[in-house]
């Protein structure tokens, strides 16, 4: 029988989590007392500079068996298929697409089956985004992998995954998503060969977008997001940690497992989300509203109201504009578009869009 995770509902907010094997083992009143309960190492991950505005400001402590300090050297890592080489390439101004990705027939884990598909910026500069498609048909046994360089934005479209994170455990299937942001080590199990998109932003966390006139409430509200409850276990095991830094893939080995960590509390944190929660909003007279209006989540750059990437669906929905041309928007955008198939078919174009398109509008 598959056991029933719990999860933390809200979105930024201050969470704290115990693994109900250890009662007590945050610790009260302090961050980092000489002496922790059970013995456990403090050990604060930042997810914004320590002196970011405190609207702004994310940062979790674990409290873990082991210090995460404790491995042996990284060494560049020779698997997978991230590159961020997009600026030494000749652009393309074409519209493109794609079929879907095949399946792999030999054994490929998570971060194995990561291709990249496009980017824009640089992580070395913190400013940009990478898009990219994963195709897997194995475990990461014994792995973790961890992301220096900005947060992932993960879009099963086949096969449901498992998610081991140093927060607790996580499920995310197609129609669902989640986020796993700078620094958090986690690992993928699948249940059957899998296939999905990873949006990558650099620099900046994804936020929720202000809702302007439509109010306090509707598109994504904060009560659906979960996040996982603290879940530890104690392996002594080598386990190969895998690190993404500056474009880059290095990894490591450690005798343990990266998932001790027994209690922790704070606000940043990763969480999945259900599509199917989103409440659509919709012209109900004539004209279509613009598409922002159905985004999820926004990564907002320095420039006021202008993102670095923004996650927006289309959704099933009532379309019942008056004297309005049928849909599909015919706008020329100044922002680059990358459009993928959960399930379902796109209104605006049927056929030879299965699964995969990009287009620049
Ligand atoms: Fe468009």
């Amino acid at each position: 029988m598959t056991e029933e995770l719990k999860y933390l509902s809200g979105f930024g907010s201050e969470f704290s989590s115990e693994d109900p094997r250890c009662p007590n083992s945050l610790p009260a009143k302090q961050n980092n007392p000489q002496q922790c309960p059970y013995g456990l190492y403090a050990e604060q991950l930042s997810g914004t500079a320590f002196t970011a505005p405190r609207l702004e400001n994310r940062r979790t402590w674990f409290y873990r068996i082991r210090p995460s300090v404790g491995h042996y050297p990284f060494k560049t890592y020779q698997k997978g298929n991230i590159r961020h080489d997009w600026n030494t390439k000749h652009p393309d101004p074409n519209q493109m697409r794609w079929d879907p990705f095949d399946l792999p027939t030999s054994p490929t884990d998570f971060v194995e089956g990561i291709n990249t598909i496009c980017g824009a910026g640089d992580p070395k500069n913190k400013h940009g985004l990478a898009i990219y498609n994963y195709c897997c048909n194995s475990n990461m046994k014994n792995m973790a992998f961890y992301n220096a360089d900005g947060d992932f934005l993960i879009v099963p479209q086949l096969g449901e995954l498992k998610l081991k994170t140093e927060y607790g455990r996580l499920t995310i299937k197609p129609n669902e998503i989640c986020v796993i942001q700078q620094g958090m080590r986690f690992s993928v199990d699948i249940i059957e060969p899998s296939r999905g998109y990873i949006l990558e932003v650099f620099g900046q966390h994804f936020t929720l977008p202000d809702l302007g006139p439509i109010g306090a409430n509707g598109l994504a509200n904060p009560r659906d997001f979960l996040t996982p409850t603290a879940y530890y276990e104690d392996l002594d095991e080598d386990y190969e940690i895998i690190a993404k830094y500056q474009g880059n893939l290095f990894s490591c080995i450690q005798d343990h497992s990266p998932f001790d960590v027994v209690a922790w509390y704070g606000n940043y944190v990763p969480f999945k989300y259900d599509l199917n929660n989103f409440m659509v909003i919709n012209s109900v007279s004539f004209d279509h509203c613009d598409p922002s209006i159905f985004t999820v989540l926004t990564c907002q750059s320095e420039k006021k109201g202008t993102a670095i990437a923004d996650f927006v669906i289309f959704p099933p929905r009532w379309s019942v504009q008056e004297n309005t041309f049928r849909p599909p928007y015919y706008h020329r955008n100044c922002m680059s578009e990358f459009m993928g198939l959960i399930y379902g078919e796109y209104e605006a174009k049927k056929r030879s869009f299965s699964s995969w398109r990009r287009h620049f509008t």
